[in-house]
């Protein structure tokens, strides 16, 4: 994975100037120049192209195809119609991310449809410039070690990621859980350099998504599908010489909340989304939790993140923070770490602190790793101290 051609479609040379109260005030020249640092950084080289015209795209892409690795693509608002886009991007045949800086689910109805999705490898909305950075970052890490993409359920967004290390294992296994603040513009593709970093110390990986939302998830979709996807454990074990005994829970702020959650699953709790798990985890690391929803819901976090999650406030639902908030469920009674950076502006380091100390005051076997000038982004990049103080810990069990 070398050259990536970045390619616009009509009405983004506009950027800039063009609405920006939903696409930003940053041009198409300042945003190239910054994905081509971005992919300088990852030892990729980027060539732009941007047309008003559909057939001058098409045009572009049969010529380049011969010359790069993979294509990333705004096709703008040829992205909801141009079937001869799709049979572009299909004949061509390249690792392919599509891109969009603004939240199409969230704008008009027609904007959700994409005709060249299926073309696509992944999609990536609603992050802004970010979202290029983290296509790069995506194509990157599926050229590096190639995912197998396995549906645990039968919607779109029931499916995992797997990577398995060579050898017959038994493997242990990493499940590892995105976060987002539970909505739906954020993606596994988050942990995507966490999951080659751990298939390449000999852990089988299994990236998950699940209902978000934004796409029909919180209470309770969400945590039915991270349980459903952990217990699928089950079923791929056989087939990948997964070691079911050795299964640790590695989730990132709002998957830092699933991956506490995962680890309880308690049955005393009848009202609790499955309440009978097959797989429970055996080691949880939380990266930047949230890990008390009450507290999170008190806190404000995401601009309203856990009421939408959880459907309720805490006054009109006291159950369901019982029984979806970790700091509720303690102890957990498995071996887990925090992690928490304390130049964190999204999830505050003093929820992980106060969980942490409520944890070990419970007898939970429970590590707390507190990084100096760290934030919430820095503890997910596996080239980063704080990572290695969790392969660390991992090696230490
Ligand atoms: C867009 C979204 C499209 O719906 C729109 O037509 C664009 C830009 C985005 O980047 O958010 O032109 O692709």
């Amino acid at each position: 994975m070398k050259n990536i051609f970045v390619v616009h479609g009509p009405n983004l040379n506009l950027l800039g100037t063009r609405e920006p109260e939903i696409y930003g005030s940053t041009t198409l020249a300042e945003l190239e120049d910054e994905i081509a640092a971005e992919g300088a950084a990852l030892g990729l080289h980027c060539t732009f192209f941007q047309s008003n015209h559909e057939g001058a795209i098409i045009d572009a892409l049969h010529v380049t195809a011969g010359s790069v690795d993979a294509v990333l693509i705004n096709a703008g608002a040829l992205t909801h119609y141009s079937y001869a886009l799709y049979d572009a991007l299909v004949a061509i045949d390249k690792p392919t991310v599509e891109v969009h800086i603004s939240n199409v689910h969230a704008r008009e109805s027609w904007r959700r449809q994409s005709v060249i999705r299926p073309a696509a490898d992944h999609v990536i909305y609603g992050r802004g410039a970010r979202g290029y950075a983290d296509a790069l970052r995506r194509l990157v890490a599926t050229a590096a070690v190639p995912p197998r993409r396995i549906s645990y359920g039968t919607a779109e967004s029931q499916y995992g990621e797997l990577r398995v290390p060579a050898g017959n294992g038994p493997h242990p296994v990493a499940v590892l859980i995105h976060g987002g603040f539970w909505r739906d513009v954020w993606t596994l593709d988050l942990m995507d350099p966490l999951a080659v970093d751990l298939h390449g110390r000999g852990l089988a990986v299994w990236n998950i998504e699940y209902h978000r939302v934004g796409s029909g998830g919180g209470w309770p979709l969400t945590m039915e599908d991270v349980a459903a996807a952990i217990d699928y454990l089950g079923v791929l074990a056989p087939e990948y010489g997964l070691d079911l005994t050795d299964v640790v829970a590695i989730g990132h702020s709002a998957g830092g909340h699933l991956a506490l959650w995962s680890a309880a699953r308690p049955e005393q709790y009848p009202e609790q989304p499955d309440a009978e798990p097959d797989v429970i985890p055996h080691r949880v690391v939380a990266l930047a939790p949230v890990a008390d929803l009450a507290e999170g819901h008190r806190q404000n976090l995401g601009e309203g993140a856990v009421e939408e999650f959880l459907r309720r406030s805490p006054e009109e639902g006291p159950e369901r923070y019982e029984v979806a908030s970790p700091a509720a469920l303690l102890p957990l009674g498995v071996r887990q770490l925090i992690v928490h950076g304390d130049a964190d502006v999204r999830v505050p380091i003093d929820l992980s602190q106060a969980y942490a100390d409520s944890a070990a005051a419970l007898d939970d076997d429970v590590t707390f790793h507190a990084h100096k000038g760290s934030d919430h982004f820095d503890i997910i990049d596996p080239a980063s101290p704080e990572w290695a103080g969790v392969i660390e810990w991992l090696a230490s069990a």
